[in-house]
């Protein structure tokens, strides 16, 4: 599986996040703490790293500089930074020097890896179209998996009940997969999600309405987001040929969604719950 560069300065940060891509599939993981090393640019196009992470928090370096000298001499690999600030000004100077990603400290492992997986993925259809990525690597260590625990309930039996759904969905692939499989069960699972979509989504903005949730808006856009991606998949793929890349794709995309939108944004509601 792909190369990572992490620019650390801080060795326990540095060794804790080698760690975790080690875990979750990532072999060849390079920890870089002399930030003025010159030998970026010896790798050829096709060697480049698939992910660098920066670490802003570093009063002695210019740390923009450094993501403009990555981006130039990885031939545009992409670079997910983290940081302890939410200094805007900083984020968006690092957007400007053409960050992907952030993480933001303190982080939990699984938002790292999933920060990962996305931009190595997104790499990976650019430049490979689909041979060289295949499912025995990426499950090859202990990629995560995601169990429903009740600490995700938010306490409205309808919701709740529906969020264990996608919980089983994915795993039910995420275990096809270690096995080597799944393809015959993609279909099903976009008939489901794109059903999900509709349902789901209908039930929990009806609630938000209801409750006259305030961020109502922004969650539906994210909801929103999800529908249309889900359209766009289910447009490309009028055909049975299904790679072992759709199956990664779609199941990083249900991934990000349980992570980012179930566990973040629909965990918002909880707090309401409790008052209503
Ligand atoms: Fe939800
Ligand atoms: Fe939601």
């Amino acid at each position: 599986m792909g190369k990572i560069l992490i620019f650390e300065h801080t060795s326990v940060l540095g060794y804790k996040m080698k760690r975790i891509l080690e875990q979750n599939g990532f072999q060849n993981v390079e920890l870089i703490k002399d930030y003025n090393r010159t030998n970026l640019n010896q790798s050829q196009p096709g060697q480049r790293p698939d992910c660098v992470i920066v670490d802003l928090d570093n009063r002695k370096q210019d740390m923009i500089q450094l993501i403009r000298k990555i981006k130039k001499e990885t031939y545009d690999a992409p670079v997910i930074s983290i940081s302890g600030a939410s200094d805007l000004s900083t984020l968006k100077k690092a957007i400007g020097a053409g960050c992907r990603e952030f993480v933001l400290k303190p982080f939990e492992s699984e938002t790292l890896v999933s920060k990962v997986y996305k931009v190595y993925y997104e790499g990976q259809r650019v430049t490979d179209n689909n041979e060289s990525f295949k499912m025995g690597e990426f499950f090859k260590g202990n990629a995560i998996s995601l169990k429903w625990s009740d600490d995700f309930a938010i306490g409205i039996e309808q919701i709740d009940s529906e969020h264990k759904q996608i919980f089983e969905h994915f795993n039910r692939l995420y275990s096809m997969m270690r096995e080597g499989h799944g393809h015959e069960y993609y279909q099903e699972l976009l008939g489901f999600l794109a059903d999900y979509v509709n349902t789901h989504f209908e039930h929990e903005e009806e609630y938000q309405l209801s409750v006259s949730f305030q961020e109502y808006q922004k969650h539906k856009e994210h909801h929103d987001k999800f529908r249309e991606r889900i359209k766009e998949i289910m447009e490309s793929h009028t055909d049975q040929d299904i790679s072992d890349n759709d199956l990664i794709s779609i199941s990083l995309f249900i991934k990000d969604w349980l992570i980012h939108h179930i566990l973040l944004e629909d965990m918002k509601l909880k707090e309401i719950v409790k008052f209503v």
